[in-house]
């Protein structure tokens, strides 16, 4: 389909609409440039850096960004670092040098990226930061991303939700406890991990005041929390070792924040690995929270072992990358519904932000399969088809 410039974002809208039901989470990202033969391509061509493979969301991010770009009559380059910090700067240098003619980009260290920030903007390239704010340069043009300070709260209103301290709203019950937890935070090199260690604390602490809830640890610091690289195994490690070393005389461990999907898999294998609590909720397993709707956690929160998620519509992410895209290659500025909030360190960057909605075993259905994020058998199969 020839698709003009100025008919993009609309065009962009409805192919995206149509192209986005078929399947969020499922097929292989690729590395790619192409475009089916026939295709204009007179739109240029778009820089796409993700971070990682290793993850569902960002497969699902790259694929609906390439696929809303190529509808809207780009040619796309869309590259995955495998959270390689010098990988993702090569593969953004040679974006440059090629001579793409704007950037969308996912940085893995939201600090690393400044020369090459610098040379898109001596290129004339325009830059949006994709979900995860680039700090420490003035040459970021748009941030989309969720809400992400709100999504902290939702992790903790889960938590709390979870244990009876509050209602499903976050209004509290009147329970006292004092219920123990421990708490993980994402990669400190990631903004976001900030964003939302800040709003989960912030809906924690009235409860760590009066006592209703306990950090046994002791670890309450963001430095204490963090898992770099937000890896799986690393998050395992840590909760082993905090079982070993605060839970070993018989201390009963009644929940956990966790902040991505990813680390609430290896928090729960090593609470079931030390048989702590039960292979379920209801046995006694404690309540671990979540973030991205990963189809393997969706599987555990349907089967009653993780507790919640944070379900993030990447469809909608990169529909407003795209969108931000269409209006920079228009000569336009795009519209933004956030202009204070996200400070990189040298400017305000203005963000175009979404919402999030808590996933729980009771609206799974609901959000995930009637929007057609997951179906009910990949749910079941607790993978992607
Ligand atoms: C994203 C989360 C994701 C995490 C790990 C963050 O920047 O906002 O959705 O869970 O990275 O990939």
């Amino acid at each position: 389909m020839r698709l003009s410039k100025k008919t993009g974002v609309v065009a962009a809208g409805a192919a995206l609409a149509l192209t986005l039901t078929a399947c969020a989470g499922g097929g292989a990202g690729s590395s790619n440039g192409d475009t089916d033969a026939g295709e204009t391509t007179e739109g240029g061509t778009i820089g796409v850096a993700m971070p990682t493979e290793t993850s569902e969301r960002w497969i699902a991010d790259g694929d609906a960004v390439q696929s809303g770009l190529e509808a809207a009559g780009y040619e796309v380059d869309l590259q995955f670092a495998g959270d390689d910090i010098p990988i993702q700067t090569q593969q953004i240098d040679a974006m440059i040098t090629g001579g793409v003619d704007a950037l969308i980009i996912a940085a893995i260290d939201g600090t690393a990226l400044t020369s090459q920030l610098d040379a898109a903007a001596a290129a004339g390239i325009p830059v949006i930061s994709y979900d995860r704010l680039i700090r420490d340069s003035e040459n970021v043009d748009f941030y989309v991303s969720f809400d992400n300070e709100k999504v902290g709260v939702a992790q903790a209103t889960a938590l709390l939700y979870g244990l009876g301290l509050t209602d499903e709203a976050g209004e509290p019950t009147g329970e006292e406890g004092p219920f123990n937890v421990e708490l993980f935070a994402g990669s400190l090199d990631d903004n976001n991990a900030h964003f939302f260690w800040k709003g989960a604390m912030e809906t924690l602490q009235p409860f760590l005041d009066d006592g209703s809830l306990v950090v046994p640890s002791e670890q309450t610091d963001i430095s204490q929390a963090a898992t770099l690289r937000w890896q799986q195994e690393t998050a395992q490690k840590r909760m082993e070792d905090l079982l070993t070393s605060t839970y070993s005389g018989g201390e009963e461990l009644h929940g956990v924040l966790s902040p991505y999907d990813g680390l609430s898999r290896g928090i729960i294998t090593a609470l079931q690995g030390a048989g702590m609590g039960g292979e379920t909720i209801e046995d006694g397993l404690p309540v671990v929270t979540g973030q991205d709707a990963e189809i393997a956690s969706v599987k555990l929160i349907q089967d009653g072992v993780q507790q919640s998620t944070i379900f993030k519509d990447t469809r909608k992410l990169a529909d407003q990358a795209v969108i931000a895209a269409e209006a920079y290659l228009a000569g336009e500025e795009p519209e933004a519904n956030e202009t204070e909030t996200y400070d990189n360190g040298v400017k305000i960057v203005p963000s175009y932000l979404l919402e999030v909605d808590t996933v729980y075993a009771d609206n799974i259905t609901e959000l995930l399969v009637d929007s057609g994020y997951w179906t009910q058998d990949e749910i079941d199969a607790g993978q992607a088809e």
